[in-house]
């Protein structure tokens, strides 16, 4: 079993008859889902809220239940990979171009699971490039006030075109080699006209699992405020 696979596997673990789960997106929680839909296969009732048309669709052909965000008075878990987490669970996200319908799902769970292969360990975020969601409206000026901040930004493109998210927005994927302060960053970037949201996840994450060289699991849990 490769590294993503046995992490995504064991978030399953946390998931209990009758919950509302929100399902993250990206190829690490892929397994999560997998195993989720061999779960309810076998009679595990839950309902599940996708991150993302993607996950959305992956469910539906496993069977998982689903419910939009409006439907549920709450969320009991939600479970979601990270391109990269820090020694605090602080945590870049959106390589999928998600993250902002996974910020949503993450802020509303009473708990937030993130399952990471040790290469996404860093002692600080920022080597990889920071997504900031844009709406298309003004784009442009919106990447050239996030260029003042020192970063230095690339409009994300599929086949020559901006790549739409599942919102209708555009992904700017901003290089901020060192991130000290994440959630200065993640407010000063949000106070941007024109941003919708951007991939810093601080303070939300309440457990990583991970793996150690020998492959035994490890579990990072967030020391409570
Ligand atoms: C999706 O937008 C992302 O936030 C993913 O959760 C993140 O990119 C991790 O994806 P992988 O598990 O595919 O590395």
């Amino acid at each position: 079993m490769n590294e993503k696979n046995i992490v995504g596997e064991l978030a399953a673990d946390f998931v209990k008859d009758g919950m509302v789960v929100g399902l993250g997106t990206g190829s690490t929680v892929y397994f999560t889902l997998m195993k989720l839909g061999a779960l309810v296969e076998a009679g595990l009732s839950i309902q599940g809220i996708p991150t993302s048309v993607q996950t959305a669709e992956l469910a539906k052909k496993l069977q998982i239940p689903l419910a939009s965000m409006d439907e549920v008075k709450k969320i009991d878990i939600a479970i979601d990979g990270a391109d990269e987490f820090d020694s605090n669970l602080n945590l870049i996200k959106g390589g999928g171009g998600a993250l902002v319908r996974e910020k949503i799902v993450a802020k509303a769970a009473e708990k937030f699971i993130v399952v990471a292969d040790p290469s996404k360990m860093v002692k600080t975020l920022g080597a990889f490039p920071l997504p900031v969601e844009v709406v298309p409206f003004g784009a442009v000026q919106t990447e050239n006030y996030i260029r003042e901040l020192q970063g230095k930004t690339k409009l994300r493109q599929t086949n020559g075109m901006p790549f739409q998210t599942d919102n209708g927005n555009f992904i700017i994927d901003c290089s901020f080699p060192s991130i000290i302060k994440p959630q200065e960053l993640e407010s000063i970037l949000n106070n941007i006209p024109g941003v919708v949201d951007n991939g810093l996840f601080v303070g939300m994450a309440d457990m990583v699992i991970t793996i150690d060289p020998g492959h035994k699991p490890v579990l990072l849990e967030r020391e409570k405020q």
